[in-house]
């Protein structure tokens, strides 16, 4: 290799980040691990899931990008190897609805997945950021964040719950009704993940003017954009390809944020928004530093109409809040 190659090549490593994706030979792991595995950004790429992962990394590996790439499974300590020295955890592991459920319906399966996934993060990386996709994403987040409580190590700077899927759909959803290119369309998403917790704010985007049954139809469609999917893949899971898009578009930003720059967008955080009213996690946009959270923002003014929008979300989020604290006091 050439001086000027090496330079090169140690200099993209400097800027580089380790990250690894628990739950990767699943429907989004994958497609999000091709992704990340195509980020210049990341330098090693550890696959974690209970089967598949060394045929994924080793398909994964033959890309020509600078990351190395490993599949780790359970045995062999393979959790805590596929952790050790990682900055971004990203967490799709979980299982998927079918038609008819809701996304609190996988709170059982679910919390306890995510519980022990978390407690091996918070052992073995408890300083990386943590990005939490798997649903029910209201109730998932603040159980990682309770493991973390109980281990010591909790910064909620660093833990998120992944919505970017509902601010992309929110793009390509205006953008077809304005007929408008979507890649320039932005539009706010705050409160949850999950039917009416997720707030749209029309009238912050380039659209004040939708309104009527326009923006109730347009609402109601950013709301439950996930359940069309479920519905039409009919049994065999939720949004996959558009989620893995979604995350690894918020792990690039956690990666650039680890770099210095200073990235906004809404994620689902531990915030100040509405704690006095017993609210502790929520999503609004947020700016991201090299310590994770730098700033919450407030929601901006609002209109009527996603005032009460907001009144109807906080009441189901407290709940579902409530439900991962409570799960991880009674299972820790
Ligand atoms: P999937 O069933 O295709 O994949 C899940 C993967 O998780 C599987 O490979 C499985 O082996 C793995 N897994 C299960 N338990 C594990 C454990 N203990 N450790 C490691 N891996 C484990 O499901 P999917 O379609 O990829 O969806 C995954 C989760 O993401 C679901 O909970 C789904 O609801 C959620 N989701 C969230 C969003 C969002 O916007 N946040 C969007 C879509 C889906
Ligand atoms: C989505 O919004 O597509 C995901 O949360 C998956 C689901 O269950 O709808």
């Amino acid at each position: 290799m050439s001086f000027i190659a090496r330079r090169a090549f140690s200099s993209t490593a400097y800027n580089a980040h380790k990250v690894a994706v628990l739950g990767a030979a699943g429907g989004i792991g994958q497609p999000l691990s091709l992704l990340l595995k195509l980020n210049k950004d990341v330098t090693s790429l550890s696959l974690y899931d209970l089967r598949g992962t060394p045929g994924v990394a080793a398909d994964l590996s033959h890309i020509p990008t600078n990351s190395v790439v490993k599949g780790f499974l359970p045995d062999n300590e393979g959790l805590k190897k596929a952790l050790e020295g990682v900055e971004v955890v990203v967490i799709p592991a979980g299982v998927p609805r079918k038609p008819g459920m809701t996304r609190d319906d996988l709170f059982n399966t679910n919390a306890s997945i995510v519980r022990d996934l978390a407690k091996a993060v918070a052992e073995t990386a408890p300083k990386a950021f943590v990005a939490v996709i798997a649903n029910p994403v209201n109730s998932t987040v603040p159980i990682v964040a309770e493991v973390f409580k109980s281990k010591g190590v909790y910064d909620p700077k660093r833990i998120f719950g992944v919505t970017t899927l509902d601010v992309i759909r929110s793009s390509r959803f205006i953008s077809e009704i304005k007929d408008t290119d979507p890649t320039t369309e932005t539009v706010t998403v705050v409160g949850g993940h999950s039917g009416h917790t997720i707030v749209p704010l029309i009238s912050q985007s380039s659209h004040p003017d939708i309104s009527g049954e326009t923006l109730d139809a347009l609402t109601h469609r950013i709301q439950f954009g996930g359940d069309e999917v479920v519905k039409a893949k009919d049994g065999a899971g939720s949004a996959t390809l558009s989620m893995a898009e979604a995350g690894a578009r918020f792990a690039g930003s956690l990666l650039k944020a680890l770099k210095g720059e200073a990235i906004t967008e809404p994620t689902y955080v531990d915030s100040p928004l509405y704690k006095s009213e017993g609210i502790e996690f929520f999503s609004s946009k947020v700016t991201l530093g090299p310590e994770g959270v730098k700033e919450v923002h407030g929601l901006g003014k609002l209109s009527p109409y996603e005032e009460k929008l907001i009144e109807v979300a906080k009441v189901d989020l407290k709940k579902n809040i409530q439900k991962g604290v409570d799960f991880v006091a009674a299972n820790p």
